[in-house]
């Protein structure tokens, strides 16, 4: 009998979009939290898959949020992987501290530095995983040296600095254009959309091609987070 070939059903090529749409990942960003709770609140969330960590600095945006205790206790506190999103000029003054106080992947900016190549390189020497990314206005271009360099493109789809903004609806082709980059290089990388996100748009956003989905104000809202996950992961389903 002859061999036949079959499908690779693991594979993305194959996989149908809402199978894709299913295996998207969900990321509650802390900034809309309880912080009078933080240890319920990242109980209430224990089936999500990141913890995403908004770490301002009152210069690169016009807010700050916190730093090394509140994720060091975050870190105590939660077995999931911590995904540090750094809202920080020249990131690369303090990702060793990040990495100390439990960062598991950490995402620079295009804009906060000039040495992004060197801040990833950076990231990587210190043994966690590389993320870059880019505000609303900036062109897809600028992440494109660093590519195939990292562990994760972060699109923002709000100016960053605060919860609970609009999503940007341009957002979408961005998310378009990078998802089709990375498959040019068959990079395995994260595509992450970070702002707006609610179970309106999310599987708009996993059918352009991403693959992680931050949402702070729609998990974190007065239905309380274990709802909040649940109607993304329906709206996914
Ligand atoms: C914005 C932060 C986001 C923010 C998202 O600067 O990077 O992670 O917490 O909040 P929502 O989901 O409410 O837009
Ligand atoms: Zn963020």
């Amino acid at each position: 009998m002859r061999n036949v070939r079959l499908p690779d059903v693991t594979s993305d090529a194959a996989a149908s979009p809402s199978s894709r749409a299913a295996r998207v990942k969900l990321a509650p960003s802390l900034l809309s939290c309880d912080f009078t709770q933080l240890g319920a609140e990242l109980n209430r969330i224990v089936t999500a898959d990141y913890v995403h960590v908004d770490v301002m600095d009152g210069l690169f945006v016009p807010n700050i949020s916190f730093g090394f205790p509140i994720l060091a206790a975050a870190r105590r506190a939660s077995p999931l992987f911590m995904d540090v999103h750094l809202m920080i000029e020249r990131p690369e003054r303090y990702l060793r501290e990040f990495a100390e106080a439990g960062a598991d992947g950490m995402t620079v900016h295009v804009e906060a530095t000039p040495h992004i190549h060197r801040a990833v390189g950076m990231i990587h020497e210190l043994g966690k995983r590389a993320g870059v990314s880019l505000n609303p206005g900036t062109p897809l271009e600028a992440v494109r040296p660093v590519l195939s360099d990292v562990d994760l493109v972060l699109v923002m789809s709000v100016n960053p600095g605060f919860g609970g903004q609009k999503f940007i609806p341009q957002s979408v082709e961005r998310i378009r254009t990078v998802r089709r980059w990375l498959d040019e290089l068959g990079s395995a990388a994260e595509l992450e959309v970070d702002g707006g996100v609610t179970p309106q748009n999310a599987r708009l956003l996993a059918d352009a091609g991403a693959t992680v989905l931050v949402a702070g104000s729609s998990v974190f809202g007065p239905q309380g987070p274990e709802v909040g996950l649940a109607r993304l992961r329906e709206a996914l389903a």
